[in-house]
C-alpha cells in the first residue's frame, strides 16, 4: 500500500477562471436519462457541489442550434432530425441538452462521449461557455458507446484517449478558461491502472473520476477500491483532483470514504437516482422522504418544461416500486394527471400550461374550467372521467368559487428513509400503501451511454 500525500505538499494544476475546483466535493454522477436539468437542480437543491450532465455524443451537439427559452430563461440547444422527421406531423427541433445557467453556474459539467479529438473539440465548443467544465466518458460499457470506440473502449485505446484529452485542453479548456477532466473505470490489473492514470494525468486535466468497477462488472458487483489510492497518490502528484465514485450513498459516507481513500471528492449516481436528497448531510436534516423528493422533482420539471417521458422515468426511481402512486405514475400521459394522482394540487396550474407548452393538453380526457380556451377546443367532455381530471375539474371550480383548492395536500412529513441504491432499495416505513414491502429490484438496467436527444416539440415563443 502506498501512503497517500498529505494535502499540503501536493501539486495543484491551477483552476482555470472559469472552471472549478473538483476537491472537498460530492457530485451528481453523469447519467443518461437520469441526469437531465430537473435532476440536477434536484440534487443542487439537497446539496450536491457538482452535476455532470449526461453524456452527450459529440456528432448530436455539433451544429445544434442555441436558443433562449423565454418564459424560464433556460438554455437550450436543439437541432431539427437528420430524417426529417414523421410525414405526418410538423416536425420540431430535439432538444439536446438544457442548460440553467442561473441556477447550475459555477456547477455544470458537461459530459461527452467521442472518440475523435476533432469532433470531440468542435462538440465542446458548442457548449463551452454555458457550462463549468467538459468531461470524457472513458467508461461506459456499453456496446452502443464501445462499438463506436468511445466510453470503455477508450480504455484500451490510451492514444487515442490522450489525444483528445490534450486536444481539448488545448483548444477548448484554454480559450474557455474551464477545466477538462475525464471519467474512467480500473482495470483489472493495478500495473495497467496505473500506467494509464499516469498518462492521462499529463495531458492537463484538472479532475479525473474513477469509477471503482472494472469494465464487465455489472452495476449489481460491489465496487472494488483497493486501486483508489494508488490512483489518488498519481493524480496528487500531477496536482489533479481525484473523484471517486462506485457505491457512495450519501454525503456523510462519501466525506467518511474521501478521508478513508485520500481522494478530493465522490460522486452518485444510483442512490441519488433513488433519493435525490442523499446529498443533504444527516446534520442538516438527511434523506427526505420519496413524497417530498418527488414533489419537487416535479416542480423542478414544469419550471423547466422537460419532456413528460423523461420526467416519468426518473419519477418511477424516486417512488418506491410496490406503492400504489408507482403504478398509477406509470399510466398518467400528462402532467395533470401526474400532478392529481400524487395530491400536488397546488402544481394544477403549472401542470395545465405545461401540458399546453408541450402539446399534451389533447390527452386530458375532460378539461378543467380554468384551463386555457385552446384545450377546450381540442377536448369533449366524456362521460366516464379519469380520477385525474375529476379531481382537476372539481378542485378548479373549488378555486373559481373563490374556495381555494379542493383538496390541497402539499407534501406531508414522512419519516427519513433515503432509499440506498436501487438494487438494495428498502421500503420507507410510513408510506401510505404497500410500505412494508420492499421495493422491486431494478428493471431498467443503466444505461451509461445514449445520445441525449429530449425529442421536444418546438414551443411556439
Ligand atoms: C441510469 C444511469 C445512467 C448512466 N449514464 C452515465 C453516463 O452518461 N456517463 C457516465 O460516465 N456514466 C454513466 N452511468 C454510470 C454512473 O455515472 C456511475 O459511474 C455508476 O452508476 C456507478 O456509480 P454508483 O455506484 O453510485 O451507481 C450511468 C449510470 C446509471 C445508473
Amino acid at each position: 500500500m502506498t501512503n497517500a500525500i498529505p494535502p499540503a505538499t501536493v501539486a495543484r494544476v491551477p483552476i482555470p477562471a472559469n472552471g472549478v475546483d473538483y476537491r472537498n466535493k460530492i457530485v451528481l454522477a453523469p447519467m443518461v436519462r437520469s441526469g437531465e436539468l430537473p435532476s440536477r437542480l434536484l440534487a443542487l437543491k439537497y446539496g450536491a457541489d457538482l452535476v455532470w450532465g449526461p453524456e452527450t455524443i459529440d456528432r448530436s451537439l455539433i451544429g445544434a442550434e442555441r436558443r433562449i427559452n423565454p418564459r424560464n430563461g433556460t438554455i437550450e440547444f436543439t437541432r431539427m432530425p437528420s430524417n426529417g422527421g414523421r410525414p405526418d406531423k410538423p416536425t420540431k427541433a430535439s432538444i439536446i441538452y438544457r442548460i440553467d445557467r442561473a441556477r447550475e453556474s459555477g456547477r455544470l459539467i458537461f459530459q461527452m462521449g467521442t472518440a475523435n479529438p476533432d469532433l470531440a473539440v468542435q462538440a465542446a465548443r458548442v457548449v463551452a461557455a454555458d457550462v463549468d467544465g467538459i468531461d470524457v466518458n472513458s467508461g461506459c460499457p456499453k456496446p452502443f458507446s464501445t462499438s463506436g470506440g468511445m466510453g470503455a473502449a477508450l480504455l484500451r485505446t490510451p492514444d487515442l484517449l490522450v489525444s483528445i484529452l490534450e486536444a481539448l485542453v488545448k483548444e477548448v479548456g484554454e480559450p474557455f478558461k474551464i477545466g477538462i477532466s475525464v471519467k474512467i473505470r480500473i482495470l483489472s490489473e493495478p500495473d495497467a491502472t496505473r500506467a494509464l492514470v499516469s498518462r492521462l494525468v499529463r495531458t492537463g486535466i484538472t479532475g479525473l473520476t474513477v469509477h471503482c468497477r472494472t469494465t464487465p462488472m455489472r452495476p449489481r458487483e460491489r465496487a472494488i477500491r483497493d486501486q483508489l489510492r494508488m490512483i489518488a497518490e498519481i493524480c496528487h502528484e500531477a496536482g489533479v483532483a481525484c473523484i471517486m465514485n462506485g457505491d457512495v450513498t450519501s454525503r456523510d459516507e462519501g466525506l467518511a470514504l474521501m478521508t478513508e481513500y485520500g481522494v478530493d471528492g465522490a460522486m452518485i449516481a444510483t442512490s441519488a437516482e433513488t433519493n435525490s436528497s442523499c446529498f443533504r448531510a444527516e446534520a442538516d436534516g438527511g434523506a427526505a422522504p420519496w413524497r417530498e423528493v418527488v414533489y419537487e422533482y416535479l416542480k423542478f420539471c414544469l419550471e423547466v418544461e422537460n419532456r413528460l417521458g423523461n420526467t416519468k422515468y426518473l419519477m418511477n426511481m424516486l417512488i418506491p416500486g410496490k406503492n400504489k402512486e408507482f403504478k398509477e405514475a406509470k399510466q398518467c400521459k400528462t402532467y395533470l394527471d401526474i400532478c392529481r394522482n400524487l395530491g400536488f394540487d397546488d402544481l394544477v396550474p403549472a401542470a395545465m400550461r405545461v401540458d399546453e407548452i408541450l402539446d399534451l393538453s389533447q390527452k386530458w380526457e375532460s378539461v378543467p374550467a380554468s384551463a386555457p380556451a385552446s384545450a377546450h377546443v381540442n377536448a369533449e367532455a366524456p362521460e366516464g372521467k379519469s380520477k385525474a381530471v375529476q379531481h382537476a375539474m372539481e378542485s378548479e371550480a373549488a378555486r373559481a368559487a373563490g374556495g381555494g383548492a379542493a383538496r390541497s395536500k402539499a407534501a406531508p412529513a414522512m419519516p427519513n428513509g433515503c432509499g440506498p441504491i436501487r438494487r438494495t432499495s428498502v421500503p420507507e416505513q410510513k408510506v401510505k400503501v404497500d410500505a412494508a414491502q420492499p421495493a422491486p429490484d431494478a428493471t431498467v438496467p443503466p444505461v451509461e451511454a445514449q445520445t441525449q436527444a429530449q425529442s421536444q416539440p418546438q414551443v411556439a415563443v
